[in-house]
């Protein structure tokens, strides 16, 4: 397009305009002290993010900085490059996918022509505004900051004045910095969520699709974008996180003059009625230059402070036992009571009572649906089992699959048509997913769910979701997030999890209603240890459920000493979740150590920050948890293998001041090993360290078999230097 057919420039609403081209481009500015964005908009196209990254100073020439910026071009292209804006459009020649997809009712595809209409700044909030007059939408991008994280998020919301179908809509889109060299995603299975998958920038579009209707197992909604040599402890990267819980699409795109872009959305398709107002989930994400642990940092950080709605503040968060891998359908109540009378003596103060409580649930393939409590197994209901718990000093919570429905049920017998999908579709774990859009297919759930909080006493919900759904659809998970808003509303005491056979759906929309995620359903502490570190960089302790399972683990068949099993279960929201009759007097007490240890240092630990360790060794994995006052902290050395080298390599600490002096001990000296011989001065007293040894020099431990755990306490001194 040439310039004389641009249409004229609306009038400047910004706080800085460009000096050359006066009415030509406007530029906007977020900072936060930490990082600075900077958008503009030329010739009154769709705005584009120009400039992200560390802070500049106030007095940057921003149109200096936008014409730093531009690109030349040479032959075989158009007479102009096509913007990389937050919403590319294909009208525009733009070489690669574009950030909108639309066709109107009749199913006709849309080239809409956006023009810039408006913008609205705050100090810690902008909305860019643009809009096709000639066909009636509007498209506006929303972005927030977070001071107190130096989180932003963003989010594109589209109106019509007349019904349209909208295929593909991206949260804002942003420009990935050329000196990226690595992609880190995340995928997973069943049992095996949470794998880091590292790829490298390549020409072209690496492009994932999620359509399951979870944020899923196998595509964990999360990006870390390292900037050429970074880790953990240094250097600069980017993190991202879209808050989508029905599946999503994501897109990283090289253009072939070498731009790069980022796309995150709802699944394509997954808007499956017209209509007139869209809006893609939230995206949020931060820059770091001081490397992974900043993201951590400040994810962890904005889920606790910001995302998370906590009943009667974050603590304290109680130490749980979930029912099952000690009895899975056999609920039997004599058995029942004397497992909660081993659990609560071991420390346990919430009794999660999980599936197999409803009537006619005699195992996973009937009764979904059907939530009244089983006569047969309760003849009296739950009140004698809650009253017992509640005698033994815990209190109660209750499993549930509120979107699911049986065939074999009574649900399914009155309401066919109440399911999504067709009767014929492949069931998932013998069960239908029930059509949550329906207005009466939440009032349902809703009355069931508050007959039940009602008339027992529930401090806790644990909200399953075990099977795909037979398509994506946006529609589905906004029912289910009204569902879940309503029940907060009305019992806003009530806890609640998210599960999905494990992690499948545990991203921040979840968590914007829950307070606890099941991070897997592996109990393997040595998974569990390998899971748990690669979570930590979008999830904190506090919500990151994790349970000592039994002697020989139900998912992997693998015998683990209880030290390390309660070890690593310890380094998050702490639970059991195994038949507690099968620990012999040594594993009891061993047990019974952790937990006492665990609740006396919780209040802290659960307002931690878990920093990752650049470990020498891939055998073993560091992370260090820092009290938010800073003056503690806690070193957790998981050691998921045997090393390579006959003696531990020195392992260096992080996030402590360089001036200021540490004490340090070991806190489970009593599992040291005959094979360790040094004398180590940790093995029998304490180090008095300062901050830059720990972090330059480092800590040599001891000597240890795999699948051991090595926890060292560290507590600054008074006064600095010593
Ligand atoms: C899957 C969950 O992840 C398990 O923890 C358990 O609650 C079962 N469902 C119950 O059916």
């Amino acid at each position: 397009m040439s310039q004389g057919q641009l249409p004229p420039a609306p009038p400047l609403s910004c706080p800085e305009a460009l000096h050359s081209r006066p009415q030509a481009r406007q530029v906007w500015r977020l900072d936060d002290g930490q990082q600075t964005l900077v958008f503009a908009c030329q010739d009154a196209k769709i705005p584009a993010l120009v400039y992200w990254g560390a802070a500049l100073p106030q007095a940057e020439d921003l149109g200096q900085l936008v014409a730093a910026g531009e690109r030349d071009f040479t032959g075989g292209a158009l007479d102009a490059l096509p913007p990389l804006s937050l919403s590319p459009q294909s009208g525009d020649g733009f070489p690669g996918t574009p950030g909108l997809r639309l066709q109107d009712a009749r199913g006709q595809p849309l080239t809409p022509r956006f023009i810039f209409h408006k913008a609205e700044q705050s100090a810690d909030s902008l909305r860019l505004v643009c809009q096709d007059a000639a066909q009636g939408l509007r498209l506006s991008f929303h972005f927030r900051l977070f001071k107190a994280t130096a989180i932003v998020c963003a989010e594109t919301r589209l109106s019509a004045n007349q019904p349209i179908r909208l295929y593909w809509l991206a949260a804002p889109v942003l420009p990935a910095p050329a000196q990226a060299d690595r992609l880190i995603e995340f995928s997973g299975r069943w049992c095996g969520e949470f794998q880091q998958q590292e790829s490298a920038w390549g020409q072209g579009a690496r492009y994932r699709h999620n359509p399951t209707g979870r944020s899923g197992h196998e595509h964990f909604p999360g990006l870390i974008l390292p900037l050429r040599g970074a880790s953990y402890q240094a250097g600069e990267a980017y993190g991202f996180h879209y808050a989508a819980s029905g599946g999503h699409d994501f897109l990283a795109e090289t253009l072939p003059d070498g731009r790069r872009q980022l796309q995150w959305g709802q699944a394509q398709g997954s808007e499956r009625q017209a209509g007139k107002r869209f809006s893609s989930a939230k995206l949020y994400a931060r820059y770091s230059s001081s490397g992974l642990n900043a993201l951590a940092q400040a994810f962890q950080r904005q889920v606790r402070q910001y995302q998370v709605t906590w009943p009667s503040g974050i603590h304290p968060r109680r130490v749980h036992f979930n029912s099952w891998e000690a009895v899975y359908f056999r609920h039997d109540l004599a058995e029942l009571y004397a497992i909660a009378s081993r659990a609560a003596a071991l420390g346990a103060e919430r009794f999660v009572l999980d599936d197999g409580w409803f009537k006619n649930r005699s195992d996973d393939r009937r009764a979904l649906g059907d939530w009244s409590v089983d006569p047969l197994k309760y003849p009296q209901g739950l009140t004698p089992l809650i009253e017992r718990v509640q005698a033994l000093g815990m209190d109660f919570g209750l499993w549930v699959e509120p979107e699911m429905v049986s065939p074999d049920s009574d649900l399914y017998r009155a309401h066919p048509d109440w399911i999504l999908g067709s009767a014929e579709q492949t069931l998932g774990r013998g069960q239908y997913a029930l059509d949550m859009r329906r207005a009466e297919v939440q009032a349902y759930l809703f009355e069931q769910l508050a007959a039940l909080i009602s008339d027992y006493a529930i401090a806790y919900l644990k909200w399953d979701h075990n099977r795909i759904l037979p398509y994506s659809d946006a529609g589905q998970v906004r029912g289910t997030h009204r569902l879940l808003a309503r029940l907060r509303r009305a019992f806003p005491e009530v806890e609640i999890e998210s599960c999905a056979s494990g992690g499948g759906r545990l991203d921040y929309g979840m968590l914007r209603h829950t307070q606890r995620v099941w991070l897997s359903d592996s109990n393997d502490a040595r998974n569990r240890a390998v899971m748990q570190q690669a979570a930590a960089l979008f999830l904190p302790a506090a919500v990151t459920g994790s349970h000592v399972g039994p002697r020989r683990c139900h998912t992997s068949g693998r015998v683990v000493d209880m030290a390390f099993r309660a070890w690593v279960a310890a380094q998050r929201h702490l639970g059991l979740e195994l038949d507690p009759r099968e620990l012999d007097a040594a594993e009891a007490a061993g047990l019974a150590r952790v937990i006492g240890w665990w609740k006396a240092n919780r209040d802290w630990l659960m307002t931690a920050d878990i920093l990752l360790l650049d470990s020498p060794d891939p055998a073993l994995l560091g992370a260090l948890h820092r009290a938010e006052t800073g003056e503690r902290f806690v070193l957790f050395a998981n050691k998921i293998a045997e090393s390579a080298t006959s003696a531990p390599l020195p392992l260096r600490l992080t996030g402590l001041e360089p001036h200021s002096f540490y004490r340090v001990e070991l806190v489970n000296k009593e599992e040291l090993e005959p094979l360790s011989r040094a004398d180590l001065a940790l093995k029998t007293g304490s180090l008095r360290l300062s901050g830059t040894q720990l972090m330059q020099q480092g800590l040599c431990l001891p000597w240890t078999f795999p699948e051991r755990v090595w926890v060292l306490e560290g507590k600054r001194e008074r006064g600095r230097e010593g």
